[in-house]
């Protein structure tokens, strides 16, 4: 068992060398294997070429051979990013977070010294709270027993805290004998932080004072392992007791214990994946975005929801003028919960305005292979012989239901193959409410990507017939598909749209339907009210961070992302085309697709996909891959030759 410690002070020169000296001291007594080591070291001396970090001879004072070099070392004695700079370097927060795993698979236990406080820099971008959160150890948090102490260490908590950290201990230093101050900080201490803490007597700075000191670390020692409970998954309940999608309740498919989770990796106990599928489509620009997470907790810190009949909040105002600048074409929006219910009150939408315009329409027609979500109306329009609700389909609203899209995106339209759409729409003219359709791309349906035309066709169908054109675009919106949103593949301007996943960059379930000035026009004649109302409607975190990530997203150039990443899946992916078990490979933005001729064997594809190190769930025929937008080259390169082996060693 490998554990770890990091420990940080609440400002420079409040004892932490002394401190991780004293607890290596303490480990070492109760015969564990332990090591303290320093990852960046300044004001070194340079003594034959060898920078000699300080901190490092310290802890020699107590174990001759802990003498571990840093990651770096500087001889200016500032903060790190300046005294790199000083020589014309830069560190790499990647080299110190190695450096820190490297040193932990080493050893039973190591104390990991901070360099001053959390939010010290190591560069323009990254500052050691960065390295704690990226590493996820139990903190040891050192503060010195001076005026202006509390302000400094509950700061230190408060952020620690907020950052998911656990702080293990408060080790108050340099507490003087009967010093009223120094007492009356420990008692206030004591009423605000609930955890472990330490209060050591004034020691010298010696290595008596750090024997000493030691004697005060010894039952934390005793009970050191507590800290490391908090990751611990009862993953029996789960199996027993929670129902996963789609999954088996008598012998579900293993479910992986996720403990962290940071841009385009997933931290699985003892392993870290590289994320194939963005968490079903909606992680566009990966996990645990730094700035969403502020947009949530800002909002939180103000109020986290408030009904939206009768009342409005600047979230929800801010993130509709948002919606409105990117889809211009819309004019009233409707904020939902979930994708399945944005459809749903797409659908309601298009039947009051049928109704309310005294048309007796009151069917919906789509193409088959289509999936517009789990709740009764969007499972209605779901393909339904093969898709996944054919079970419900005898009590489910009838609808009208045509051949799946006829031409392939990267093929030339014929427009003879719609003559038999043509023909459903003259035969249900007088039924036909509205027409739903995932513009380009049918998702879950089996990741089929049709001709932009073929949606023109539709717009077509719809002015001709009186019908309302609704696009889903649910699993394609925010960029997914190599425009902001794919039907703007086409040049239709769509009644309705439905948009959610990447709407919170995958922070929180979230959704929206907006709809044209006829539409509201229509629903609203002769006094009409829009019927429909979820408790969360307009959930103002959800539109803080929803509107936060849409302008990161404007932010990050994202079609540069996506394109790179199609241009590497479809170089990746085309040797996949040489398996004969190969039905067919394609790619279009941030999607890559291999369909198999044959169901794939979904259990056994997950466990070697584990085994490669990569997150990739495939389902039926279909093994594809949606990785976030910002992952690197070389992640996405692995996560195609991972398909590609599988094929090769026939694991499907
Ligand atoms: C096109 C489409 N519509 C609707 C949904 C349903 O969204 P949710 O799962 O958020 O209810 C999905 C989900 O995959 C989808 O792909």
């Amino acid at each position: 068992m490998h554990n770890a410690f990091f420990i940080t002070g609440t400002d420079t020169d409040v004892g932490k060398t002394f401190v991780t000296a004293s607890l290596l001291k303490a480990f070492l007594d109760k015969g564990h294997d332990a090591r303290a080591i320093k990852p960046v070291q300044t004001g070194c001396e340079l003594i034959h070429g060898v920078y000699q970090a300080s901190d490092i001879l310290e802890y020699k004072k107590i174990n001759a051979n802990n003498s571990f070099e840093p990651a770096y070392a500087f001889e200016f004695p500032a903060s790190p990013h300046f005294s790199a700079e000083l020589e014309n370097t830069a560190i790499d927060s990647d080299v110190i977070t190695d450096y820190i795993q490297g040193h932990i698979e080493q050893a039973e236990i190591t104390l990991i010294e901070g360099a001053g406080g959390l939010f010290v820099p190591l560069n323009g971008t990254n500052t050691f709270l960065d390295i704690m959160k990226a590493v996820r150890l139990p903190v040891v948090l050192v503060c010195k027993n001076i005026l202006g102490m509390i302000n400094h260490t509950l700061l230190s908590i408060e952020m620690l805290e907020r950052s998911g950290l656990t702080v293990a201990a408060l080790v108050i230093n340099g507490t003087k004998p009967d010093n009223g101050i120094a007492q009356s900080n420990i008692e206030y201490l004591r009423q605000r932080f609930s955890g472990t803490i330490i209060v050591l007597p004034q020691y010298a700075e010696s290595v008596s004072g750090m024997i000493e000191a030691a004697d005060e670390f010894h039952s934390f020692v005793e009970n050191h392992t507590q800290f490391f409970a908090a990751d611990e998954i009862d993953l029996t309940f789960d199996k027993n007791h929670l129902w996963h999608p789609y999954t088996s309740a008598i012998s579900p498919i293993k479910a992986q214990p996720v403990v962290f989770a940071k841009e385009n990796k997933l931290h699985i106990q003892n392993t870290v994946l590289i994320d194939g599928i963005s968490s079903w489509w909606c992680m566009a620009t990966g996990f645990n975005n730094e700035r969403l997470n502020k947009a949530a907790q800002t909002q939180m810190a103000r109020f986290s929801h408030v009904m939206f009949a009768g009342l409005t909040h600047k979230p929800a105002v801010d993130l509709g003028k948002k919606l409105l600048e990117i889809l211009p074409e819309f004019d009233r929006i409707f904020y939902s919960d979930s994708g399945s219910v944005c459809v749903e009150v797409a659908l309601k939408m298009a039947l009051q305005y049928q109704h309310n315009i005294n048309k007796k329409k009151t069917k919906i027609l789509t193409v088959l292979g289509g999936y517009h979500g789990d709740t009764a109306g969007a499972m209605s329009v779901c393909d339904p012989v093969e898709g996944m609700h054919f079970l419900f389909k005898e009590t489910l609203a009838e609808q009208i239901f045509t051949p799946r899209p006829p031409c392939r995106f990267d093929e030339e339209f014929n427009p003879d193959l719609c003559a038999e759409y043509e023909a459903a729409f003259e035969e249900h003219k007088d039924e036909i409410a509205a027409v739903i359709i995932e513009p380009i791309v049918q998702g879950a349906g089996g990741m089929w990507f049709y001709h932009p035309k073929f949606l023109e066709f539709l717009r077509n169908m719809c002015d001709k017939y009186g019908a309302l054109l609704i696009v889903d675009e649910v699993a394609t919106g925010f960029g997914r598909t190599g425009k902001l949103f794919a039907y703007q593949y086409a040049n239709i301007v769509p009644d309705i749209i439905c948009i959610g996943k990447a709407i919170t960059g995958g922070f929180m379930s979230f959704a929206a339907t907006l709809a044209v000035q006829k539409v509201v026009d229509g629903i609203s004649k002769n006094g009409g009210v829009f019927m429909h109302g979820p408790t969360f409607m307009g959930n103002p975190l959800a539109c803080a961070v929803a509107y936060e990530n849409i302008c990161n997203l404007q932010e990050i150039d994202w079609q540069k992302k996506v394109k790179t990443l199609e241009t590497i899946m479809k170089t990746e992916l085309a040797k996949c085309k040489e398996c004969a078990s190969v039905a067919d490979v394609r790619v279009l933005g941030a999607i890559g697709v291999v369909e198999m001729k044959e169901p794939v064997n979904t259990a056994a594809l997950l466990d070697f996909f584990m085994e490669e190190g990569v997150f990739i769930r495939p389902f039926e025929k279909t093994i594809y891959l949606m990785p976030p937008f910002i992952t690197s080259r070389d992640d996405c390169v692995t996560l195609c030759n991972a398909i590609y082996k599988a094929l090769k060693l026939k694991k499907y």
